[in-house]
């Protein structure tokens, strides 16, 4: 198993590029399978979730070509719509295509996902969500069969709570549907806004997108489309962080600043130095003193990202100061704690809060990563401890950051993989 090498105590300068966002691209590769017409997508990221999201694509039937960031996808026939358990248990974004299989082929098998690292993570909200759109489901023997014969019913639909996979889920059932749908508390986030893009350049009719109320007018078929996906505005926190955490001076460059608002705020607050750096770009200059200690809760969006916690948690553990980070979204997302504390860092958890209470500085270790955003967390860490710190199951980070370790090294970073 990979693991990363690192050595700490050097300032982030430069340049960090910011890939496209795996959050987008993974609904809009299922929404490919709504046509039969090809559809392109571009700045794709090359990691391993995307890898295996247009694995669950052809093998429901569908064909697949890559080239670097660009994918073209032709679903002509589905001749098996569905997602085995092998595929599906490794990545837990592939009950994204239940809606367009159903709504495609009035018929899809798709495997529930299982238990995650961060939380119980069920997807009722789904299953109920095509259930009021009319679609017979039964869940037996780990799977979900959905059949919807006639095809899908337009309804009003109103999520319990913002779900951001539910939303995407729901919008690309409801395109092919009879009819109109509208879907209350629907989640804002910037990747439900690019999807609903994608869909509208295939012919879709939606109103709302990026609002907590979407309305789709339903279409008899979609056509082919190109698109490109938007940048990955957690990457692009994740390296505003690492300049921060280094006392760094470099530019985050093909970001949208708008995306990440919540954190600027935070990142200011704290005494970080953020301007804008031409189209697309941040340039961040970390504090020469020690960043002051900012509370900060997850919300969902335009709130502060959860999937950005344990990043900024990191460098809370050498702010001055103590701070309180609450995590509001997912019930066990701190599993990157006692990795933290192998570095000397000092935090006590209390439920749902963690209570950081910042060192002078942190020494190496060796650590394990638990889940993606943790192990970005741990890496974060390790930029600024003092001596090497190993970072074991890098397999958590290939899963959504690009080429990670090189993009570091171009701005400084002593990292290097260890295969
Ligand atoms: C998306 O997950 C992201 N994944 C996650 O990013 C991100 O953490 C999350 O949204 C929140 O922003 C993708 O977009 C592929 P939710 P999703 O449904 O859609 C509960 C990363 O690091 N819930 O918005 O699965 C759920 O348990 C990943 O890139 C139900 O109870 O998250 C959670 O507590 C990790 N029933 C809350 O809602 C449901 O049917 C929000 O989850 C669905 C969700």
């Amino acid at each position: 198993m990979d693991k990363f090498k690192i050595k700490g105590g050097v300032p982030l300068s430069g340049e960090l590029p910011v890939s496209g966002s795996k959050n987008a691209a993974l609904p809009a590769l299922a929404a490919c399978l709504l046509t039969e017409e090809p559809v392109t997508l571009r700045r794709v990221p090359q990691v391993k979730d995307i890898a295996t999201m247009v694995s669950l694509l052809t093998y429901s039937g569908a064909k697949a070509d890559r080239q670097g960031g660009q994918i073209r996808v032709e679903a002509r026939v589905l001749d098996r719509p569905e997602a085995p358990y092998d595929v599906v248990k490794t990545m837990r974004a592939s009950s994204l295509v239940l809606g367009p299989l159903v709504a495609r082929t009035g018929r899809a098998r798709v495997s529930m996902p299982g238990g995650c690292a961060i939380g119980s993570r069920p997807i009722n909200l789904h299953v109920s969500a095509l259930e009021q759109l009319g679609a017979k489901i039964e869940q037996t023997h780990g799977y979900i069969d959905a059949l919807a014969p006639e095809g899908l019913q337009g309804a009003r639909i109103h999520f319990d709570r913002i779900t951001v996979t539910g939303t995407e889920d729901l919008l690309m059932a409801a395109v092919l549907a009879h009819g109109e749908t509208v879907i209350g508390n629907a989640a804002r986030e910037p990747e439900v806004e690019d999807l609903a893009d994608l869909l509208i350049a295939m012919g879709a009719k939606i109103e709302g997108a990026g609002t907590s109320t979407i309305t789709v007018q339903g279409v008899e078929r979609l056509h082919g489309a190109e698109h490109t996906i938007i940048p990955d505005r957690i990457e692009a926190g994740t390296f505003l962080l690492a300049a921060a955490i280094t006392k760094g001076n470099l530019v985050v460059s093909g970001c949208d600043p708008d995306h990440i608002s919540a954190l600027i705020v935070k990142m200011r607050q704290a005494g970080v130095e953020i301007t804008e750096a031409g189209s697309g770009g941040l340039r961040v200059k970390g504090p020469a003193f020690r960043a002051r200690a900012t509370d900060m809760t997850t919300e969902e969006y335009p709130g502060f990202a959860t999937d950005l916690q344990a990043q900024y948690m990191a460098w809370m553990t050498v702010a001055q100061g103590i701070s309180f980070i609450t995590e509001t979204i997912f019930e066990n997302r701190f599993m990157h704690v006692q990795e933290l504390a192998r570095m000397g860092a000092n935090i006590r958890i209390e439920g749902r809060q963690a209570i950081v209470a910042g060192e002078e500085g942190l020494t190496g270790a060796e650590v394990i990563a638990s889940d993606l955003r943790g192990s970005a967390s741990l890496v974060l860490a390790a930029l600024i401890a003092k001596g090497e710190s190993t970072v074991d199951r890098v397999y958590h980070i290939d899963r959504g950051y690009e080429g990670v370790e090189k993009k570091l090294a171009a701005a400084g970073a002593r990292i290097k993989r260890v295969t």
